[in-house]
């Protein structure tokens, strides 16, 4: 879409059931920032839209789990996920989250208006019923032994053992996870969106008018829509979520993707109670959500069949998702642990948010999955931001102080390479735009670092600090030269590491028109800064008629303001003029220490080998319930030529030179006899004596080292192989017999 006015952005509602790590970072959060930067800094307007999505059933069952409330499981990962963004430079103007008010409400009235013009058909089923937790069993909540590997923990849905897709009915012995109560079968009605009904406009829509969406999305949405689409429930029986708002439909909520995306919505409508239907319902405004790879049929094909049930929104114009980031080899996973907390990385680098957007930007999963290893990112950090960019920028404002009092040298003998030097980033600048255009964010990353590779080899190349011995004029050309080029980074690295861009400003001693944004007070009130303006309008700088600030209402230095960078002036003017005072120089990267590296590395073997001893230990577990196959049948007579008797263990000694064997000395009513046994791997001589066991008292006696042993003790045999002993449940005579 060319005619449009502003751009409401999105990043996926994160579920509030777990820290943010770095595969949702690199799927949708640090690409959809950098989006918004770059078009701010272009002027447009645009809403940058977030919050936590609280409701489904993934919360329920870990509240379940801990012993705690719904509300207590979001209200603590509400609060980490928000400051994760925060921390990470990622400044959404609004972060609210789906237990809102505005947005039960909103979501509730989404509902009724489809509900009302028929664009639901319902269907009563059956559905199993937990009747002692008095609620419905989705299948992941029913478990029993899978029919095909006898594995006894397998879900309603799917044996994790076997691998097999399974339906609650196979199941044996089906139980509920919540009580262990034999679920039953009740009828129960719920609402669905007909998607079949919007397959024609669907196929045209995205297969022939969106054709210019990411071929992973264009994908992904054709083999669905190849593949037919059916009704999707948008309902469920669950007490958590937002109550369906008709007559009959107590005990039910609508569906966490039936909710969440709404949330969008009433997040706009929290964050701009006057003006959010200028962002939804106007066609000149532009909507692009970004996302991860899973959220794809429900932001192409689910939510813009709902908007098109609605009538009065906009449709998303683009749905940029990328693919999956693996953690050193292995698949991101939030219940084993195998992560990269970005809580946790705030903590452990302190001042270092820009090394992972950094990173996660060089090595982002556009086009496939892709790798994330802490040697990668110590690599790009030393070899790239700390070698190239600090150290171009480093050696230009040092040798400035040191030969021109810290200010900027005119231009005095200027050589066709300088200039030519120069002209070589306006095609960066092209390319920059037209990467950022398209969402191609890594190879964007890779044009501004081209533009700091350049200055770094000018530098290099043309050896100021050895000229500045016979040629103070020269010297003086050339770092003014450089000085061009870092003002160039510090516009062009702003979307993707802005806090260096801040620092870099701060050492040039300039501003930044980094556009306006539409954030609400935090906690602050623009005019606790001396700016202009109410929570949810933009806010302005005195004398100004934009906003001129990176962070939250930053009032710019008499300095700054006089200049002040634009995106327009990257790669195309003198951005220093002589004379210009330089501030305070800093090194904007510090190098990442391989013990920095290696203390990563050792957390996460940490947490693989507490998976794998709980592995083991489940493993274990399981072999014990292994039972041995049946015997063959025998008669009475059989059994009753065994002579089994109760008998009390007089004294225990272990057998020398064995590890496995124990001589006991024991009473069996009828004698004082000698039974070697090996058990002395699961009893010590203490623990058997006193003992009242059950013995085989008629077998031959044998001789084991030595010793005659007459007689065998009764034991069980676990599948696992441990033995226990078997004992009387009271005590009783010995030499009682048993059978
Ligand atoms: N909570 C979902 C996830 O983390 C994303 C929801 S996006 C929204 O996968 F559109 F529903 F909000
Ligand atoms: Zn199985």
């Amino acid at each position: 879409m060319d005619n449009y006015k502003r751009t409401l952005v999105t990043c996926a509602l994160p579920y509030a059931n777990g820290p943010i790590h770095i595969g949702h970072l690199a799927g949708a959060y640090v690409p959809g920032d950098i989006y918004v930067r770059y078009l701010r800094l272009r002027g447009e307007d645009v809403v940058f839209i977030c919050g936590s999505d609280e409701h489904g059933v993934p919360i329920t069952i870990k509240a379940r789990e801990q012993g705690v409330s719904p509300q207590d499981i979001v209200d603590k990962y509400h609060r980490v996920m928000k400051d994760a963004f925060t921390g990470l430079g990622i400044n959404f103007d609004i972060y609210s989250r789906t237990s809102s008010k505005v947005h039960d409400a909103h979501a509730s009235e989404f509902f009724r208006r489809l509900y009302d013009s028929d664009d639901f058909i319902t269907k009563e089923s059956e559905q199993l019923y937990d009747p002692e937790a008095g609620m419905f069993l989705t299948d992941r909540l029913i478990e029993g032994t899978c029919p095909r590997c006898g594995n006894p923990k397998a879900y309603g849905d799917q044996c994790e053992k076997c691998g097999s897709t399974l339906s609650p009915e196979e199941l044996i012995d089906p139980h509920s996870k919540l009580s262990g109560a034999v679920p039953e079968k009740r009828k129960t009605k719920h609402w669905y969106l007909p998607l079949d009904r919007y397959e024609p406009w669907l196929r045209e829509w995205i297969l022939e008018r969106h054709k210019e969406w990411k071929t992973n999305v264009y994908g992904q949405c054709k083999s669905w829509l190849d593949l037919g689409l059916q009704p999707r429930a948008v309902t469920r029986d669950l007490d958590w979520g937002v109550p369906v708002p008709v007559e009959g439909a107590e005990g039910k909520v609508l569906y966490v993707w039936f909710d969440a995306p709404i949330g969008y919505i009433s997040n706009t409508k929290e964050l701009l109670p006057e003006s959010w239907e200028t962002w939804w319902k106007s066609p000149d405004t532009r909507l692009v959500h970004f996302i991860g790879k899973d959220n794809i049929v429900f932001h192409c094909i689910v939510f813009p069949s709902m908007l098109k049930a609605h009538g009065e929104y906009i449709l998303p114009d683009n749905v940029p998702s990328n693919e999956f980031l693996n953690l050193e080899g292995d698949k991101l996973s939030t219940s084993k642990g195998w992560a990269v907390w970005v809580h946790e990385f705030l903590q452990d680098f302190p001042g270092e948010e820009d090394v992972l957007r950094y990173v996660l930007t060089a090595n982002a999963p556009e086009t496939k999955d892709n790798d994330f290893t802490w040697k990668d990112l110590q690599q790009r950090n030393n070899s790239e931001l700390v070698a190239i960019f600090g150290n171009f920028v480093n050696r230009a404002v040092v040798l400035t102080g040191k030969y021109f009092g810290g200010k900027v040298p005119g231009n005095l003998k200027p050589e066709p390479v300088d200039a030519e030097t120069l002209a070589s980033i306006v095609p960066l600048k092209e390319s920059l735009e037209k990467n950022l255009d398209t969402f191609h964010f890594r190879e964007a990353l890779k044009d501004a670092m081209s533009i700091a590779r350049i200055g770094n080899k000018y530098i290099s190349d043309s050896e100021p600090w050895s000229v500045a011995k016979t040629d103070m004029d020269r010297t003086a050309s050339i770092l003014y030269t450089c000085l061009q080029i870092c003002a160039d980074l510090a516009i062009a690295f702003e979307p993707f590491t802005p806090f260096a861009a801040e620092k870099l400003r701060s050492i040039l001693r300039v501003g930044l028109d980094a556009g306006f944004d539409h954030r609400a007070g935090e906690g602050v009130k623009p005019a606790d800064f001396g700016v202009k303006g109410t929570p949810g309008e933009n806010f302005y700088a005195p004398g100004e008629s934009r906003a001129l600030h990176t962070r939250p209402f930053v009032i710019l230095s008499e300095a700054e303001k006089t200049l002040t960078l634009k995106w327009s002036s990257l790669a195309t003017s003198e951005l220093l003029p002589p004379g210009h005072e330089l501030g305070e120089s800093t090194l904007l990267f510090r190098k990442i220490e391989d013990a920095e590296i290696d203390a990563q590395l050792a957390k996460l073997k940490a947490i693989e080998e507490a998976r794998k001893a709980k592995e083991a230990a489940a493993a274990a577990a399981e072999a014990a319930r292994k039972v041995e196959p049946a015997k063959s049948e025998i008669t009475f007579d059989d059994f009753s030529r065994m002579d089994i008797r109760t008998a009390t263990v007089l004294a225990a000694e272990r057998v020398p030179k064995t590890d496995k064997l124990l001589k006991l000395t024991i009473n069996t009513g009828l004698d004082e006899r000698t039974i070697v046994s090996g058990i002395a791997e699961y009893y010590s001589p203490e623990e058997m004596v006193g003992k009242q066991i059950c013995i085989l008292a008629n077998l031959a006696p044998r001789t084991i080292r030595g010793i005659e042993s007459k007689g065998m003790i009764l034991m069980a045999k676990q599948g696992d192989g441990k033995l226990r002993l078997i004992s009387p449940v009271e005590v009783v005579t010995n030499g009682s017999v048993v059978g």
